[in-house]
């Protein structure tokens, strides 16, 4: 029996950080044995932010980097750059003259990011769950491993193969998202906000962090301990990356010493700092040696692209049976 398949993709706009990693990445790596795996660069969803054409490529080889340096096996997923793989853009059209703008209006990821950056609201920005939803139906995707944040523009997606399916006869699918149990990791010295690199590097811990700079990012996080012997918000944050980077033990040990107000702050922090340093050690390796060889990661990107055009191609061209232009 064919399996069943699951599209997801990371925008190459700077370095990966725990909250791409706990909220997505470490389910691409898990699901990539049960899944026929379509996991992408998302070249084109980052040009709405604008960009500066001497960086782009190198943004795009170091989110390569990071997939491959965490666990992406390219012989079982099609791991590709969504520019090499453009039908999804001739989909997007397609769903594009049937979604209502108040729909696109009304997307938090939209209101946030151009509230942030009044002075480039462009129509990609508006349009870009569009172009979301084309990259899943392309490859007819049944599953989208993602972080809370997107979850909107999953809904957008199945509310999309609807309007499709009612207009021109059923076609595709309505994609489900899947979530981890740490679906929304926030920032490390403001817990009130997701983690994200918009914010500033000392919001985030990336995975390429060296042990010191982890240590150093984690001791500025807020700590505290409530009255009722609860831990603050900055607080419960920690031990919530403590558990989740595998440290249960430590974790249980570290409440019972904030319930009983003996808890020493500054242990848990460099506890922490140590656990996420453990855990990403081998890929930090891992990333260096394949960063020594461009050739190699650009093949991969390559060679991804062309497993993954066949389907698309092959959906472009049933749509547009469908929808009586071919
Ligand atoms: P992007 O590049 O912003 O983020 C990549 C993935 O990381 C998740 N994520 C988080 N999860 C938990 N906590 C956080 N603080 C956090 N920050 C980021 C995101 O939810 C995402 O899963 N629109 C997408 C890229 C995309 C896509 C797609 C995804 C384009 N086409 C098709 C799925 C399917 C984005 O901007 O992700």
């Amino acid at each position: 029996m064919s399996k069943p398949t699951l599209v997801s993709g990371i925008q190459p706009t700077g370095k990966l950080h725990i909250g791409n990693y706990l909220g997505a990445l470490k389910n691409f790596i898990q699901l990539q044995n049960d899944y026929e795996c379509y996991y992408f660069i998302a070249t084109y969803h980052s040009l709405t932010a604008g960009h500066d054409p001497k960086t782009k490529r190198d943004l795009i080889f170091n989110v390569a980097l990071d997939y491959l340096a965490a666990g992406i096996d390219p012989s079982k997923v099609a791991l590709f750059n969504q520019a090499d793989a453009p039908e999804c853009t001739e989909l997007a059209w397609i769903f594009n003259c049937l979604t209502p703008i108040a729909e696109l209006e009304r997307m938090t990821q939209f209101k946030d990011k151009s509230a942030k950056n009044a002075k480039n609201i462009n129509i990609g920005l508006l349009d870009y769950p569009v172009l979301q939803a084309a990259d899943i139906l392309i490859y007819r995707a049944e599953k989208v491993p993602v972080g809370e944040d997107q979850v909107q523009h999953v809904e957008l997606t199945r509310n999309i193969a609807r309007w499709f399916n009612n207009t021109y006869g059923q076609y595709f699918k309505q994609p489900e998202p899947i979530l981890t149990k740490a679906k929304r990791i926030m920032s490390i010295i403001d817990p009130t906000k997701k983690m994200s690199k918009s914010y500033g590097d000392n919001h985030c811990i990336y995975l390429t962090d060296e042990p010191d700079v982890i240590l150093n990012k984690i001791k500025k996080a807020p700590t505290g301990t409530g009255t009722e012997g609860t831990p603050t918000h900055g607080a419960a944050n920690l031990l919530m990356l403590l558990e989740e980077f595998g440290a249960t033990e430590e974790a249980a040990i570290f409440k019972k010493d904030i319930k009983n107000k003996t808890i020493k702050y500054s242990k848990l922090k460099t506890v922490l700092a140590k656990t996420i340093s453990n855990y990403f050690a081998d890929f930090r390796k891992k990333r260096k040696e394949l960063e020594k060889n461009p050739d190699y990661i650009w093949n991969i990107l390559k060679q991804g692209a062309e497993k993954a055009r066949p389907i698309a191609e092959r959906t472009m061209r049933e749509v547009k049976e469908k929808i009586g232009i071919l």
